[in-house]
């Protein structure tokens, strides 16, 4: 890390401020100690121009569109179609796993994927067609107090993230389960992570699914690319609530939360909705983006805070998605409509003046209904892939001994003289 300064002028004092330069080249400004030396602190809504930690973990280039796993480009991990598990192995512990120590975790994930056996009574207690998120967020509560995580040193915490990314596709699938009234699915001991988590939605008391190779690597390959994504907001959610001393499964229950909504998580339901809607309403894709600019509205599945160029995440699953629909033979004319949506927003002047481009959601959706996943499925799916993101962070944020509790300032604008009135004497506001 290279070291320089910049000099701020305030009420006539001048005080030096270190910037930080970071191996990538990302230059940041360290106004830790600003209002200790001038009483100011910063305004950042949204934090669009602040870095609240720092973190080895994933990097994004937004203007050229790049992202590294623990310093690996994305593209490495879907060309040497890397293993969920191992990618996961490798941003929570920051190296790759030897042979040892994945068989090691495989060994744990497996003896965690089934539920305490308590648990089951949290899911019938759900009304039917309950959201998943809201029982997938409970229910890794819930696991606060059924599996009260102790972590003390790396074997505990190694314990309690492997239960964790295991019993999350086991509430996943549950949740599904619940959300439909059939019975939930015991995990079976013979099968690997994503093929488990098959098995667990898709096979019924009569009926086992058998396990499909093609399904199995495309599902793969979108957990992988949703693994980590630097300080998105549902990870940042995580981070703040691991600050104040909450537990990892507390923290990652909150991330799920975040998660949900349609300007995060969320956007990959609308993405498919919105395909589904032009497919109804008869309209061009062009005619469809006129209407949607003319009402202020959002267009799903594109633009980032970050990215100013193409999601690489984006890029590999649109090259992915033609051929994974003709190898399972299962044609979808949303991706032709897709397809039209994509060329006609990336030659519309609206979006290339603000530089928004499809981001991941955008044909992930596509590939998850070629799976049979159901649409109130589409955020739960990318919880689960997002989990050793939220993991490695927690547990990076514990061991950093210069943590403090998160706790930001505000620039208040109420009122500052206020009297109280007593009751009687008060009169309607306008
Ligand atoms: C992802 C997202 C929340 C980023 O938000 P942001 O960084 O706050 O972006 P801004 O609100 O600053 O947007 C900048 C401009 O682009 C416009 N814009 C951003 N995303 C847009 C979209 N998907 N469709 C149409 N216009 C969009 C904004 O209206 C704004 O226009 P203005 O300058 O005229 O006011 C936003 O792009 C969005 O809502 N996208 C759709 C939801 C989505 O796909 N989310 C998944 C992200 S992985």
């Amino acid at each position: 890390m290279t070291q320089d300064t910049c000099t701020l002028t305030i009420d006539g004092h001048r005080i030096e401020l270190p910037i930080l330069t970071g191996p990538t080249g990302d230059r940041v400004i360290d106004i830790s100690t600003l209002r200790e030396q001038t009483g100011v602190t910063t305004l950042d809504p949204s934090f669009a121009n602040t870095a609240s930690c720092r973190s080895a973990i994933s990097w994004i280039d937004g203007d050229k569109g790049r992202l590294l796993y623990r310093g690996i480009p994305i593209e490495t991990f879907a060309e040497n179609k890397v293993s969920f598990v191992e990618t996961a192995m490798l941003l929570i512990s920051g190296h790759l796993p030897t042979q040892a120590e994945r068989d090691r975790f495989a060994e744990l994930l497996t003896e965690y994927s089934p539920l305490h056996r308590n648990m089951d009574l949290h899911f019938n207690a759900f009304p039917p067609n309950s959201h998943p998120m809201a029982i997938m967020s409970s229910m890794i509560n819930a696991m606060s107090t059924h599996d009260r995580p102790r972590i003390t040193d790396d074997a505990s915490f190694a314990d309690a993230a492997a239960k964790l990314m295991s019993k999350v596709r086991t509430i996943a699938a549950a949740s599904y389960k619940a959300s439909i009234g059939e019975p939930a699915v015991y995990p079976r001991y013979d099968l690997k992570y994503v093929e488990n988590f098959m098995h667990m939605m898709f096979s019924v008391p009569y009926r086992l699914y058998e396990p499909d190779d093609i399904a199995a690597r495309a599902l793969n390959l979108f957990l992988v690319l949703h693994a980590d994504h630097g300080q998105n907001c549902s990870t940042s959610t995580v981070r703040v609530v691991g600050s104040s001393g909450a537990n990892l499964f507390a923290s990652c229950s909150a991330g799920v939360c975040a998660l949900w909504g349609d300007r995060h998580g969320g956007a990959n339901v609308n993405a498919v909705r919105q395909l589904e809607r032009i497919a109804a309403s008869g309209l061009t894709p062009s005619q469809y983006v006129a209407r949607v600019k003319d009402g202020k509205d959002r267009i799903a599945g594109f633009g980032h805070r970050v990215y100013r160029n193409w999601d690489p995440r984006a890029r590999i699953l649109r090259g992915v998605v033609g051929p994974l629909l003709d190898s399972m033979n299962r044609p979808d004319p949303l991706l032709e409509i897709a397809r039209e949506l994509e060329a006609t927003v990336l030659s519309d002047d609206y979006f290339i003046e603000r530089r928004l481009y499809p981001n991941v959601d955008f044909y992930s959706g596509i590939i998850l209904r070629a799976l049979g996943i159901p649409l109130n499925m589409f955020t739960v799916m990318f919880a689960i892939g997002r989990m050793p993101g939220w993991i490695a962070h927690w547990k990076e944020q514990f061991d950093d001994p210069t943590t403090r509790i998160a706790r930001p300032r505000q620039l208040y604008v109420g009122r500052p003289d206020a009297t109280w009135v007593p009751r009687e004497l008060r009169r309607a506001q306008a």
